[in-house]
């Protein structure tokens, strides 16, 4: 069951108009709550049963969670070194949630379908103001790349890009509950449908999910084969999303670097090998390529959001922060984002409802990736490790 905690009644407190970086009571008084995670297959019983009552509990856990969540990450952007706080990306994120923190604070217990209706508005809205969160972020720490010690930097990405998901997956789960589309999709989405999604947590299936994100990538590589070697057809609930992400994020690696290596026979390109299985618990997924593996000095650094020039695209890269936009409502064009997050972003998308990925590398050969996906959905969110600031 959702609970919904009475110690935040939300409503009453007065409104904070600027961002007073350092000092805003609210903030603080939220983040000594902490999260209250929940598991998948909560929010899946509550898609599957949806009842008026149920409907008014998620919205009130909602309503107390998110505001909770988002005060947390505030304070983490409280203890970044002050010239990275400043800066104007950053800052840009921060009134980003610390408007939405006002906003969700203020809305009072959801006692009717109207209220509901209301609060609805609140997140769509929330959500879509949200979509330049990544590009900004990327952009203001590749900014600050002098300022912040490597690990903290990573430190800081994983926490915000974990609770990032979270409150997105608890928002949109919310508005699916009550019959709303989650994001207004822009022009450049013809693929999506029109309503947006029905449904956060789907029924996937192991391989079409797989041919989805091969029939993506073949024109893009054309003349690399993928194949869908040893596979059961293991069918589970899933945030669909999440797992494309993933899986196009590892096979878009493996293809680019297998160009890298044969770039001028691509005729004659080794495959990329894909093995899908399961047991009573888990997915599990191996890419594996013969693109040369990872050299032993870059290999440590793979999960990194700021080592061996993972922000390296942003620095050439010259598209607009609106194009990102357009792109992070597509799942299949955010994948093509070029931030150079992919890997570590994946890590933090498989680690979220307590799967993992892990990359054992040949050097000079080639690459194995693993992923395992939890299939109960019985393990909480993700939500346990805090930004540290100190050393
Ligand atoms: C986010 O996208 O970062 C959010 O926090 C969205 C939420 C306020 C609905």
């Amino acid at each position: 069951m959702i609970r919904v905690s009475k110690r935040l009644t939300g409503g009453s407190r007065a409104k904070v108009s600027e961002p007073q970086f350092y000092a805003n009571k609210a903030v603080q008084e939220y983040a000594q709550f902490k999260p209250t995670p929940i598991t998948l297959r909560q929010l899946l019983f509550y898609e599957r049963h949806r009842t008026n009552e149920r409907l008014l509990k998620s919205a009130n856990y909602v309503r107390q969670e998110l505001p909770i969540r988002i005060a947390h990450r505030l304070r983490d952007m409280q203890q970044l070194p002050f010239i990275v706080g400043m800066n104007s990306h950053i800052l840009t994120v921060y009134q980003l949630y610390l408007d939405a923190f006002e906003r969700l604070r203020c809305c009072k217990p959801i006692e009717t379908l109207g209220d509901n209706a209301r609060f609805c508005q609140t997140l769509q809205h929330s959500l879509q103001d949200h979509l330049v969160v990544i590009p900004h972020l990327a952009l203001g720490m590749q900014e600050c790349q002098e300022y912040i010690t490597i690990e903290k930097r990573d430190n800081f990405m994983n926490t915000l890009l974990r609770s990032r998901i979270s409150r997105r997956v608890l928002a949109e789960q919310h508005l699916v509950l009550s019959g709303c589309p989650p994001v207004v999709t822009s022009a450049a989405n013809d693929d999506l449908p029109e309503s947006g999604k029905t449904m956060v947590f789907q029924h996937c299936k192991a391989q079409q999910i797989l041919r989805n994100c091969i029939s993506r990538l073949e024109p893009k590589y054309p003349g690399i084969k993928m194949i869908i070697q040893q596979s059961c057809d293991v069918e589970f609930s899933y945030v669909l999303d999440h797992i494309e992400y993933i899986l196009y994020q590892i096979l878009r690696n493996s293809l680019c670097h297998t160009k890298s290596r044969h770039p001028s026979h691509l005729h004659a390109c080794p495959p990329i090998y894909i093995t899908v299985c399961a047991n009573d618990t888990d997915v599990y997924f191996r890419i594996s390529d013969k693109a040369g593996g990872i050299p032993a000095s870059v290999y440590p650094q793979l999960w990194s959001f700021g080592r061996h020039g993972n922000f390296k695209n942003v620095k050439t890269w010259t598209g607009t922060i609106n194009e990102q936009i357009a792109n992070e409502n597509d799942p299949a064009a955010a994948q093509l984002m070029p931030l150079g997050m992919g890997l570590p972003m994946s890590k933090v998308y498989a680690e979220f409802w307590g799967g993992d990925i892990s990359i054992m590398t040949l050097d000079n050969f080639g690459t194995d990736a693993y992923v395992r996906i939890p299939k109960l959905g019985d393990q909480l969110e993700h939500l346990d490790e805090e930004f540290s600031a100190s050393d």
